[in-house]
């Protein structure tokens, strides 16, 4: 059996305020095999790129895990030390943002923060580690490789930053790469190279995913498996293919019904589904029961006072909802 390179289990993330601990992220949970794309969809605001952060043991005060198991190839990073956890990031798992110019260092060149991993991570010499970030670059199909790592930043367009993004990322092999919406800045055409060129990199290397984006169309492009966040719970997670034809929580079934060709056809020809109306609730709203019940309309009586406990979906996989399993 492969063991999981990243398993996530009953994680809770809370915030510090005036007013006490505020929950963020309750009760998430879900392992990545070796070398899968694993997709984590849901609006802004539902607790995807805290839980990241979480994976990278980058969460910072005001934010606090108070609960769940992190492990990242088999180590649980709640007993890793600060050195130990910069081991990880970087030869175990990397991760890549939404911005690459807040990540990346305008005043050097990107060549040398792509050898800089090299040397960090792996010892090896400067002169070596440049001329490895010349074929880092040339590996994300930036041409001309031996000119550009001698630009900067800002000398890059946002698609040739992301691309050297994931060249510092991928540098060491690391067995997860976590990407953030990692072309939500980028034009369309430009998203779609970037997305092609994730998956090609990292199914060559066996390099595991988990994507993190609103989108739900791109993530099921991509990904073998889905989890759907609503207001920090997942709310369904299944295979991509099973979660699409067998939506089981509401709410993922407004999300499929929003996108323009698969909604199209699971309304039989009608062009749009009406969009989810209403709002996600803040979290300081600690709206009790189901957090999707004041937008669902199957809620009743027990969807406003208990959280729906976790089932199996009949096709695999599990849903949050009173109504359905
Ligand atoms: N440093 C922080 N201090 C206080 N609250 C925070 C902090 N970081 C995030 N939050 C809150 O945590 C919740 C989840 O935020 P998160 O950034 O994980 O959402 P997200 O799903 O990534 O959204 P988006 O799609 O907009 O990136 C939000 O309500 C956000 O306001
Ligand atoms: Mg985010």
């Amino acid at each position: 059996m492969t063991a999981a390179v990243l398993e996530i289990a009953g994680l809770d993330i809370v915030v510090d305020g005036g007013r006490g601990p505020t929950p963020l992220v309750e009760d998430v949970g879900f392992s990545i095999p070796a070398g899968a794309a694993f997709g984590l969809v849901g609006e802004s605001g539902c607790g995807k790129s805290i839980t990241a952060l979480a994976v990278m043991g980058l969460l910072r005060t005001p934010l606090r895990r108070t609960r769940g198991r992190i492990a990242l190839a088999g180590r649980d990073i709640a007993s890793a030390d600060a050195a130990e956890l910069r081991r990880l990031r970087g030869r175990e798992v990397a991760m890549i943002f939404q911005e690459p110019m807040t990540a990346l260092n305008p005043l050097q060149t990107v060549g040398r923060q792509i050898a800089e991993m090299f040397v960090l991570h792996e010892g090896a010499r400067w002169r070596d580690a440049e001329d490895r970030a010349v074929e880092a670059l040339r590996s994300v199909r930036v041409a001309a490789p031996e000119r550009r790592v001698r630009d900067y930043p800002h000398q890059l367009s946002g698609g040739m930053r992301q691309r050297v993004m994931i060249a510092i990322a991928l540098a060491c092999k690391p067995k997860l790469l976590v990407a953030d919406e990692p072309t939500t800045a980028l034009d369309v055409t430009v998203q779609a190279e970037i997305v092609e060129l994730m998956s090609d990199l990292c199914a060559a290397r066996g390099t595991a995913i988990l994507m993190i984006s609103h989108d739900l169309g791109l993530v099921a492009r991509m990904c073998r498996e889905i989890a759907v966040m609503y207001a920090g719970r997942i709310v369904e997670q299944a295979a991509a293919a099973d979660l699409l034809s067998h939506p089981r929580h509401p709410y993922t079934h407004g999300l499929i019904g929003a996108l323009p060709r698969l909604g199209a056809r699971a309304v039989r020809g009608r062009a749009r589904l009406a969009e989810i109306t209403g709002v996600v609730p803040a979290p300081t709203d600690r709206l009790a029961g189901c957090r999707f019940h004041p937008r669902c309309g199957r809620a009743t009586g027990h969807c406003h006072t208990d959280a729906p406990p976790s089932k199996a979906r009949q096709e695999g996989g599990i849903v949050r909802c009173h109504h359905d399993g």
